[in-house]
């Protein structure tokens, strides 16, 4: 069976973005493929955050996963850092890696310039360590939003160098992008993204959810009610495609086309369809909330079994580097 592999930071909560553009998907291809997921805490360590919330933010993410769908009879999931062969895996990548390489990865110089009083090793190093969760189990394809494309790029790049000095182990593992692969923030205009206040938070409060759809920007173009809207120009049309049905999505492209539907007919109907999928997520998170161990015991097991697949290919990978390891 083909395998996949990908990951969530526990930084902030997991919003909208994360579940349309990712977190749906991942549901979806358990079905076909042997998945692995993973919540990765020491990428998040590479900007500053709070101690105590990381450690809560970790299990709360893990809980989130598997209230969405990604139980242990569908999948693996785990801790990145319970499998710690993923940082060593991520130093021997480093001596393949040139600076030059990471230098001139987007995300390294958006966080350099966000965050310029921490500009680290381990920030540059990110999509390093990304590359080595990924091979450390010779995963073929990674299911991501659009702004990860150029980590997976440079994970193959990485597979590809060290095939050729070090012999043929890994593969060169392929993006799968969803549907959804780049949502907008409530502003329209900037990535929903946990960093800025642009987000829709998956358990958030019924009342706040309403409150950023209702004031949420649509297509600029259409200033009045009476005005065609073009849903290509608007972010809303862009959720809506994750949450409803083909008749519906038909009926409001026409509406709004022809200013039949104003904005926020547009938005109630998206907002009733939104609530019916993210209820059950939240009633089923609500319980595992009441059930911490049940979450500590799966991730604890999908570390067990990621381990044993990680340490063999920290077998192959010694030996054929050279390194004496009796
Ligand atoms: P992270 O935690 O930022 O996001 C998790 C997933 O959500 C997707 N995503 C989005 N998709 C569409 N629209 C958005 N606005 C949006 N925001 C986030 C992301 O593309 C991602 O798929 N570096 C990764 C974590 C990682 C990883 C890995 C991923 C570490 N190792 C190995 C794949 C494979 C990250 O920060 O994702």
């Amino acid at each position: 069976m083909k395998r996949i592999f990908s990951g969530i930071q526990p930084t902030g909560e997991v919003h909208i973005g994360n579940y349309i553009g990712a977190i749906k998907q991942w549901v979806e291809l358990t079905e076909e493929y042997d998945c692995i997921f993973c919540v990765v805490d020491y990428h998040a360590i590479t900007v500053e955050y709070n101690i105590e919330e990381l450690r809560d933010r970790t299990i709360e993410t893990a809980l989130i996963l598997i209230a969405c769908g990604l139980t242990p009879d569908r999948c693996r999931l785990f801790i990145q850092s319970h499998v710690p062969e993923h940082t060593e895996l991520a130093w021997i990548f480093n001596c393949v890696t040139p600076i030059g390489e990471l230098e001139r990865m987007t995300q390294f110089k958006d966080k350099s310039r966000q965050h310029r009083a921490n500009i680290n090793m381990g920030l540059m190093d990110y999509p390093v360590l990304q590359a080595a969760d990924i091979l450390i189990y010779k995963a073929g394809y990674v299911p991501v939003g659009e702004d990860q494309v150029q980590h997976i790029e440079l994970s193959r790049e990485v597979a590809r160098r060290f095939n050729n000095r070090f012999g043929d182990i890994f593969p060169e593992p392929q993006v799968i992008l969803s549907h959804a692969p780049r949502i907008l923030g409530v502003d329209g205009a900037s990535k929903m993204s946990k960093s800025m206040n642009n987000y829709i938070g998956l358990l958030e409060d019924k009342d706040a959810i309403w409150e950023k759809l209702r004031t949420a920007v649509t297509d600029v173009n259409r200033v009045r009610r009476a005005d065609p809207g073009n849903p290509e120009l608007c972010n809303i049309w862009t959720i809506h495609r994750a949450f409803s049905r083909e008749d519906e999505l038909l009926e409001i492209d026409k509406g709004c086309r022809q200013a039949s539907i104003g904005c926020i007919d547009c938005k109630k109907v998206l907002f009733k369809n939104m609530m019916d999928e993210l209820i059950p997520i939240r009633d089923r998170a609500d319980s595992l909330k009441k059930d911490r161990d049940y979450v500590i015991d799966v991730v604890r097991k999908g570390a067990k079994t990621c381990s044993e697949i990680a340490k063999k290919t920290m077998e192959e990978v010694r030996s054929s580097l050279g390194i004496f390891y009796p």
